[in-house]
């Protein structure tokens, strides 16, 4: 049986004070998630990592974004050394807003995914399709290339650790969640997907998430199904009350 993960991504809000007063406020939660077997997660800004890093214990903290390779000239980047150092194993790749603003191709996540596993870390791989896309009935066919260009010739064990989630970009910030049988019909086909490129043991082993407008009112429609393994939260993981809301909603 697969953990349940519950991962916050907090984008671009929250100055390091008030990632500060977050951390400071969620022992309890972390001990509601460790006693019915949740992974909680956090994906702060760059600036609060180390706040986070320092004042949680018991989440994964997980940088938005980092540099393929290790240092170099490359204004405004990190690197994964930055991150280790500070103690923080964990990466999202190819978030949708990367995807669209930051020209973050299936390419260039190919090559964080690698840099990542090579350093025994963690990458949360985002995939999904925009309205047009879902319009055109193009969902299975986008999500499959950025699955196949995005995790291929992976180490098999490595591949294990990688987690996948599947935002459909028309569902991000807007309030228009996917239904759970799209969520889930498109989150069995990543996994059969997955089994093609590295065969059932690990195909069975990886983890996948829901993401997009994911509410506490919402989340258990997804994550009592078997087939959906966590959910990636952006606006409704930023504040203490409703992060442990999304909780209790799935245990
Ligand atoms: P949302 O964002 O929950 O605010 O829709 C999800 C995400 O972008 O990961």
């Amino acid at each position: 049986m697969r953990n349940k993960i519950l991962f916050g991504n907090w984008k671009m809000n929250k100055t390091n004070d008030e990632a500060l007063a977050f951390a400071k406020v969620t022992s309890s939660i972390v001990s509601l998630a460790k006693e019915h077997h949740v992974v909680l997660g956090i994906a702060p800004s760059y600036l609060a990592l180390e706040t986070l890093k320092m004042h949680t214990e018991g989440i994964i903290i997980a940088s938005q974004n980092v540099h393929y390779l290790d240092h170099g000239a490359y204004t405004g980047e990190i690197s994964i050394p930055m991150l280790k150092n500070i103690g923080v194993n964990s990466a999202l790749v190819g978030h949708s807003e990367r995807r669209t603003y930051d020209n973050e191709t299936n390419e260039k996540c190919h090559l964080k995914i690698v840099s990542l596993l090579q350093n025994d870390m963690v990458p949360l791989y985002c995939v999904g399709e925009t309205l047009e896309q879902f319009n055109n009935k193009l969902t299975k066919k986008v999500v499959e290339e950025q699955i196949v260009e995005g995790l291929k010739d992976l180490d098999v064990e490595k591949m294990k650790k990688v987690i996948v989630a599947y935002e459909p970009v028309w569902s991000i910030g807007t309030g228009l969640n996917a239904s759970p049988e799209i969520a889930i019909d498109v989150i069995s086909f990543i996994r059969q997907t997955i089994e093609k490129m590295y065969g059932k043991e690990v195909s069975e082993q990886v983890h996948i998430l829901y993401g997009g407008s994911v509410k506490p009112n919402n989340i258990h429609s997804y994550l009592s199904s078997d087939e959906i393994d966590g959910a990636l939260v952006g606006g409704a993981s930023l504040e203490v009350e409703s992060f442990r809301a999304l909780l209790t909603a799935i245990i």
